[in-house]
């Protein structure tokens, strides 16, 4: 198969290549070396960066598989953990396998004595994702990025980080740190490192270990997006695992990506605070007043519904109900989707509920605060993060990344001695 580009009056054949769900793309890897020219793609909204085996989505058909398997199944049937070694290994672990590695991601939680000391540093109102990208990015200085060491340093990555992410929550509350218990798993042993208080244990309940495990499993992978492609973008120069997830974590924590949770409830909140008049909000999204976004609305890929979206309105309503809760805001939430959905703006756009529409009000209900919720967001991206880091290291056509660019700024011009560099 080949696509065929006419220029200037010349014929160039480009391959095109097929993935195993038939999806095409036109090879260019020589265009410039043939015709001269790039291709102008701002945003990458067309641009393929890789091959990857990791997880598909048809954004069209609202469809996403981890490793082949649909992310409703996956979300129904396993444990985080097991989540993190399939993306990350390629294949289902076998039971032994599952146990040797749940045991090794109990085992390396702890971290250093002397990182708890970087914590000291920072202001009161530091916000967690700061925290966590500096803590994560400082593990390479503990531990060594040799190749012999690699396996471990995944383990250690999933196991410290909801160490860190706790201890983080915990500076921000002035409280003392709770050290990890390793007889918990790992939605249970991060909940009372963050709630527990060193008089007092606490019993995680049993329906918020279950909304974490599915809140982890929904984030844990969704391929080249805005992080993950930073995670590749910097692993692509070489730098080590862990200066790569801190690279991936700082693009998370932007408002048009992994901040959208946060920025939801804040939109939520503000709606509500100021009478709870969500049509008038829509009309300011929909005349784009001052740049007004429906926080947690639209996606690049997904054009029908985002399949996770689904998941955790249904989870949602079921840990409402369990918990006997009745938060105003899912209300809201659920009053503001019905109402956009049948909007000419929203419709026409294809503007369905993310990710994120619905998370920020599960992760409110168990008690989780505002500032954390990008951080939960990181927590379940990791395995991601490192299946799609591994996955390039391997990768024998990999090459640094490094995109070209149309220069429109100023043609040659002299630069005069005006005297300055002796100022
Ligand atoms: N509210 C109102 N209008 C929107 C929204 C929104 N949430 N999202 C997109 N639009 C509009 C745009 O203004 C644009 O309209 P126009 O054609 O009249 O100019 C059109 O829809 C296309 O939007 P783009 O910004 O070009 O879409 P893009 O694919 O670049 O952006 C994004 C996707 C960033 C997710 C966007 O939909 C957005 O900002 N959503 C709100 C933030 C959010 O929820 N982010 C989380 C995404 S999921 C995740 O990262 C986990």
């Amino acid at each position: 198969m080949t696509a065929k580009l006419v220029y200037e009056g010349k014929e160039y054949d480009l391959p095109v290549i097929e993935g195993s769900e038939q999806e095409r793309a036109i090879d260019i890897r020589n265009l410039r070396r043939d015709t001269g020219l790039i291709t102008y793609d701002p945003g990458y909204g067309n641009s393929g960066s890789c091959e990857s085996s990791i997880t598909f989505i048809d954004g069209e058909k609202g469809i996403l598989r981890y490793r082949g398997y649909p992310i409703e199944e996956v979300a129904e049937h396993a444990r985080f953990t097991e989540v993190c070694y399939m993306l990350i290994y390629g294949e289902r672990p076998e039971l032994a396998e599952l146990q040797r590695f749940r045991q090794l991601m109990t085992m390396h939680t702890l971290i250093h004595e002397d990182m708890k000391k970087f914590y000291e540093g920072y202001p009161p109102g530091a916000h967690p994702m700061a925290i966590m990208a500096a803590m994560v990015a400082s593990l390479s200085s503990f531990y060594p990025d040799h190749d012999d060491e690699l396996d471990l340093n995944i383990v250690r990555i999933l196991a410290k980080s909801k160490t860190l992410a706790a201890f983080a929550y915990k500076k921000s509350v002035g409280q003392p740190f709770i050290y990890p218990r390793n007889d918990l798993s790992w939605p249970a042993n991060f909940m009372r490192m963050m709630f527990a208080v060193p008089a007092d244990e606490y019993d995680v309940p049993k329906v918020y270990e279950d909304a974490m495990n599915l809140l982890l499993i929904l984030h844990a992978d969704h391929e080249q997006n805005c992080s993950t492609s930073t995670m590749r973008m910097v692993g692509s120069s070489g730098a080590n695992l862990f200066a790569s997830i801190s690279a991936a974590i700082c693009a998370l924590w932007g408002p048009l990506h992994g901040g959208a949770n946060q920025a939801v409830i804040e939109m939520l909140q503000q709606i509500s605070d100021q009478g709870g008049d969500y049509r008038d909000f829509l009309d300011k999204v929909k005349r784009g007043d001052a740049g007004v976004r429906l926080m947690g609305f639209g996606h690049r890929v997904y054009k029908n519904f985002d399949p996770r979206a689904k998941l955790l309105k249904t989870a949602a309503d079921r840990i409402f109900d369990q918990l006997g809760i009745n938060d105003p805001l899912l209300e809201l939430a659920k009053k503001i989707e019905e109402a956009a959905l049948s909007e000419e703006y929203f419709v026409q756009r294809k503007l369905y509920p993310n990710v994120d529409f619905y998370s920020g009000i599960i992760y409110r209900a168990m008690g989780i605060p505002t500032e954390m919720f990008t951080v939960m967001f990181a927590l379940g991206r990791l395995p991601g993060w490192i299946a799609h880091w591994m996955e390039q290291q391997r990768d024998k056509t990999s090459r640094i990344h490094r995109p070209r660019q149309v220069y429109t700024g100023s043609q040659k011009r002299v630069f005069e001695d005006r005297g300055t560099k002796k100022l």
